[in-house]
Parts: C-alpha cells; sequence; structure tokens
C-alpha cells in the first residue's frame, strides 16, 4: 500500500543520484513537497526536480554543503522561508574515502566523518525547530550495514555509520515526548555510483556474503524510507532497519 504523504515537506540530502535520489522520487510520488538537496552536481538535483514535477508533483532544489555549518543553516532558511513548515528530514549525505587504516590519510578520516555523521547532526540541529512544530515529525538517517559488521578499508566509513546509529537511538530519546520518530535504515549492497567503482573481484567477493544473492536498489531502500515517513509507523523510534537482502541478521 503507498503511504500517504499529501502536504508534508521533507528533505532528502544528497537527493541528486543514487539512494537519496530514489528516496526524493517516492517521497513525492507518495504526495511530499520534496526538497532537493545536492552537494556539486546542480544539473543532476534539477534532473530529478523535473520528473517530480512531470509527475504532477512539488519539488525545490537547493544546493548546500551538509559539512558546512552555515550553509546547512541556510538550507534550512531556505525551507522554512518556503512557508511549508518541515515534516521529514532524511541524512542521506554520504562519500567514501577507503583505505587501510595503516595508510589512511588524516584528510579521509575528517572528510567522511565530517560528511556522514556531523552532516547528520548539523542537519538534524538546524532542522529541530520545524520538525518539533509537526505534527508528523520523522528523522531517517541512512546508514550502513558496514556500520553494524564493520569492513576491512573502510573504518573511517564505519565509524560514521556506527557513529550515525547511536545518533539516532540518542536523538530518537530526545525528541520522543513531542511524537517525532527517528530511525536508521543500514542499506547493504545497492546498486549506485558509490558501488559503481568497485572491481569485479569486490563486487563478486561483495555478492557472495548477500544471502538473497543480488545488490539491492535504491528504490527498495526507499520503499523503507518511505514507510518510515508514514503515520504507519508512528509507533516505531530509535530502530535500525537493514535492508541488505540478509547480509546481517541479528
Ligand atoms: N550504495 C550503497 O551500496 C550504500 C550502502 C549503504 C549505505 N549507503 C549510504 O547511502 C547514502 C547514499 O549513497 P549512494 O550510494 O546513493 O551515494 P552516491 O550515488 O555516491 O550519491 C551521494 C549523494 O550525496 C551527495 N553528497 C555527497 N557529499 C555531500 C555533501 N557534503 N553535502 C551534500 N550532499 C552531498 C551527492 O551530491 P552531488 O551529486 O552533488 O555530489 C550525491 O547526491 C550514503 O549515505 C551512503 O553512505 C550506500
Amino acid at each position: 500500500m503507498q503511504p500517504d504523504l499529501t502536504n508534508r515537506v521533507a528533505l532528502v540530502t544528497g537527493a541528486s543520484r543514487g539512494i537519496g535520489r530514489a528516496i526524493a522520487l517516492a517521497l513525492a510520488a507518495a504526495g511530499a513537497r520534496v526538497v532537493i538537496n545536492y552537494r556539486d552536481r546542480s544539473d543532476a538535483a534539477e534532473q530529478v526536480a523535473t520528473e517530480i514535477r512531470e509527475a504532477g508533483g512539488r519539488a525545490d532544489v537547493v544546493q548546500a554543503d551538509v559539512a558546512d555549518r552555515e550553509s546547512v543553516d541556510a538550507l534550512i532558511k531556505q525551507i522554512v522561508a518556503l512557508g511549508g513548515g518541515l515534516d521529514i528530514l532524511v541524512n542521506n549525505a554520504g562519500i567514501t574515502r577507503d583505505g587501510l587504516v595503516m595508510r589512511m590519510k588524516d584528510d579521509d578520516f575528517d572528510a567522511v566523518i565530517d560528511t556522514n555523521l556531523r552532516g547528520a547532526f548539523l542537519c538534524t540541529r538546524a532542522a529541530l525547530r520545524p520538525l518539533l512544530k509537526s505534527a508528523h515529525g520523522r528523522i531517517i538517517n541512512i546508514s550502513s550495514v558496514v556500520g553494524l559488521a564493520g569492513n576491512a578499508g573502510q573504518a573511517n566509513y564505519a565509524a560514521a555509520k556506527a557513529g550515525l546509529l547511536g545518533f539516532t537511538r540518542s536523538m530518537a530519546r530526545e525528541v520522543a515526548s513531542r511524537q517525532v520518530t527517528v530511525n536508521a535504515v543500514a542499506p547493504g549492497f545497492i546498486d549506485t555510483d558509490m558501488t559503481a567503482s568497485l572491481n569485479e573481484a569486490a563486487r563478486s567477493a561483495a555478492l557472495e556474503s548477500i544471502p538473497l544473492r543480488r545488490c539491492g536498489s535504491a528504490a527498495e531502500v526507499a520503499a523503507v524510507v518511505c514507510f518510515l515517513a508514514s503515520d504507519a509507523a508512528a509507533y516505531i523510534t530509535g530502530q535500525t532497519i537493514a535492508v541488505d537482502g540478509g547480509m546481517v541478521m541479528s
């Protein structure tokens, strides 16, 4: 059943491509007005907005670097200025800078923490006032199975994504009295630009570790985000839902 998000306003960070793009399309298809955030690729972000508008939905595009406080504050100000408040925040923007710790540069560690973890903190803090005013406030953080299980060569990314899970649970407790829910989605191996650069050996090793024996699609992650954003998920908070073909079972 398609969730009904009519009259809700949603911000999806990093929505120009991949999973964020699919989340923006799915939320818009459910009736939400979607703010598509991107960092560098304005053409791709505008294309997502055009696709939504052509399907009869509402979308705005706002550039911001989630790792930069001023940029994030300006992003939320622009959304509030649109006049519809903010009901749903999806902290999706993320990057990888893989390497073994022995050879990892400070910059590669810091950049991943800054975007994937600090970015979610900055966006959440800036968005809290309008979210608390909403009768349907939702924060959904896109973590990763790597944050649950770890992965050699991704210590920076795993630390950021595991940190995001602790952040999710703490935030869930901070805002629960206002009926705002905070949950995390932990995708496994999803076909996007982020995984396209993997060589054949790494790809088949990843596939071997997936009980369902296939990559997931961005749309399969988006469907779970849409559910968590909906009224049907109003009693779910502080949880992590893995969308990973069974890679991590608890
Ligand atoms: N793909 C997977 O298998 C997988 C698995 C688990 C978790 N995830 C997580 O899912 C999320 C999306 O991944 P993806 O595979 O869709 O990645 P992707 O295809 O590489 O897209 C990343 C998106 O994030 C945006 N972005 C990057 N840094 C940003 C910043 N500082 N400020 C604002 N936007 C920024 C990019 O914007 P520009 O296009 O403008 O650069 C782009 O829209 C990430 O958090 C990732 O860690 C992915």
